[in-house]
């Protein structure tokens, strides 16, 4: 856990400390120095935004830079334009993505042209793309400062940089070098959090981008994320979510070795935390261990994002996935009877080079038999640089639109059954928000990732409250509180 650190004490005019993170705390101070200037001339603080693209590591790197823009002396500033700092954490899974981040960036130089000083950051995973890279510095001058997924945490010392030049300043390395703890961070939520596990992935589904972007798999020791989560727990913190891209093959390259069942044992015992959840599992690396531990389990949310992709043997083999139609629904058996009420989610990708109409069929039919309580639908996406995007027969769009369509529609279908199911029960619900459309209305997660909305006062955010589930709209429920004795 993040360390209050003193950084007015540090000397700012010695020589930067070669070993992290005191580096950065370095870098932070001396950027203080500078955002006192900025405060005398304009008679305000500096004000940063961080936009965050893509899944929940992102958003976890995101909560890091604006750590460290807080400790700078910046303030939060959710509209891009007013602020004098822009930082796009960035995604590249999907073309798309990309795409849309090239049309933010034309917005923020319409911005930069009205206000000359502001400073326009990139970074995440489409900066270790080279093309990408060199497309910024052709096209997209008026970027400052551009780095990767795997010098994240060297942020204060690269903004420092970037203050000092008149330059545009890169920094991309290829491979990560270190897990530099003890940084600071700024949580969304004062009561829920992702708390990292491992970085990277060693798996190269074919159609993926992830393992070239986010490097090797490497995993945090066991000691630094339960003394990470027991400061968030003694922080108010009630929930935490345990972040990796395989989270099943946690632990397989730690000096000692350990497993994901094994750290979850250990994440349990901490006093004060109540929910813990996870993700992502690879279906191929999911253990018995870990179906008991959940089975046992007092804390862990009965839910699995299980990513299945295909329905087709013949497809995920393609897609290096490593496991069969049949060991998937076989999987899920196992889960079922252990944890009968568990919810299960999913990820498919329709279109995948050579998928056949019969193909598609099969991802229909495991649909029908899994019945997911939600899926998220993917249109598959050529990643250059992917062993998928040089393979032959890749799929007409108007195909793949029409069996997205098909999918999707299917997959909407079901999941309203399925999430039906609760009607009538009580449920534990981590209260989270007051409701957008209406303030008399609490907005809370239940422990399958369901919203519930129910009368409530805003005192209750942050706590775990019974909700009776009276009706249910599809996706979310509407329900009243249940006052235990
Ligand atoms: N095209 C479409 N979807 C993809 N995903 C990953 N790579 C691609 C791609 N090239 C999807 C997978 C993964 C999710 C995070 O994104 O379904 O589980
Ligand atoms: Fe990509 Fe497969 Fe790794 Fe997930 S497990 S990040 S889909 S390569």
């Amino acid at each position: 856990m993040y360390q209050e650190i003193d950084l007015d004490k540090i000397d700012i005019n010695a020589e930067p400390p070669a070993e992290e993170p005191a580096r950065q705390y370095y870098f932070m101070a001396k950027c203080r120095e500078w955002v006192k200037d900025f405060e005398q001339q304009n008679g305000r603080l500096p004000k940063s935004c961080v936009t965050t693209f893509g899944c929940q590591m992102n958003a976890r790197d995101s909560e890091k830079l604006a750590g460290i823009l807080r400790q700078m002396g910046y303030v939060d500033e959710p509209d891009e334009e007013k602020a004098d700092f822009v930082i796009f954490n960035t995604c590249t899974v999907r073309e798309n993505a990309n795409l849309r981040v090239y049309g933010r960036l034309g917005q923020l130089n319409r911005f930069k042209k009205k206000h000359p000083h502001k400073m326009i950051a990139l970074c995440g995973c489409m900066m270790q793309e080279p093309q990408v890279v060199e497309k910024l510095q052709k096209s997209y001058r008026f970027v400052d400062l551009i780095f990767g997924t795997h010098n994240i945490y060297k942020f204060a010392e690269l903004f420092v940089q970037c203050k000092e030049s008149d330059r545009m300043v890169v920094d991309i390395i290829d491979t990560a070098d270190k897990i530099v703890e003890e940084l600071p961070n700024e949580r969304k939520y004062s009561f829920k959090s992702g708390v990292n596990i491992m970085f990277g992935c060693n798996n190269f589904c074919s159609y993926c981008i992830v393992p070239y972007v986010r490097g090797r798999e490497r995993s945090r020791n066991p000691q630094d994320i339960i003394r990470e989560i027991e400061g968030l727990v003694k922080d108010g913190v009630v929930e935490v979510m345990l972040l990796g891209q395989n989270v099943n093959s946690y632990g397989h390259t730690l000096d000692t070795p350990m497993s994901f069942a094994g750290l979850l044992r250990k994440v349990e015992q901490i006093e004060g935390l109540e929910r813990i959840r996870f993700m992502t599992s690879h279906p191929k690396d999911l253990s018995d261990e870990l179906i008991a531990v959940m089975a046992e389990s007092k804390k862990i949310c009965r839910h699995l994002h299980l990513p299945v992709q295909s329905g087709s043997t013949r497809i995920l083999e393609k897609m290096n996935r490593r496991y069969t139609k049949e060991q998937y629904l076989e999987l899920t058996k196992r889960l079922r009877n252990a944890i009968p009420d568990i919810s299960l989610t999913t990820d498919i990708i329709v279109g995948f080079p050579g998928e056949t109409e019969e193909d598609f069929l099969e991802t229909m039919d495991i649909i029908e038999k899994v019945r997911y309580d939600s899926a998220f639908t993917f249109q598959y996406s050529k990643r250059s640089g992917t062993p998928a995007a040089a393979m032959e027969n890749q799929v007409e769009a108007d195909v793949v639109k029409d069996r997205f369509d098909r999918l999707l529609a299917r997959v909407q279908e079901i999941s309203a059954e399925v999430c039906g199911r609760f009607k009538g029960g009580v449920k534990d619900v981590l209260v989270e928000s007051v409701n957008d459309h209406d303030h008399a209305l609490m907005t809370g997660r239940m422990d399958n990732n369901l919203l519930v909305h129910f009368p409530g006062e805003e005192a209750l955010i942050g706590k775990i409250v019974s909700v009776k589930l009276e009706e249910c709209k599809g996706f979310y429920y509407m329900g009243a509180r249940v006052l235990n004795e």
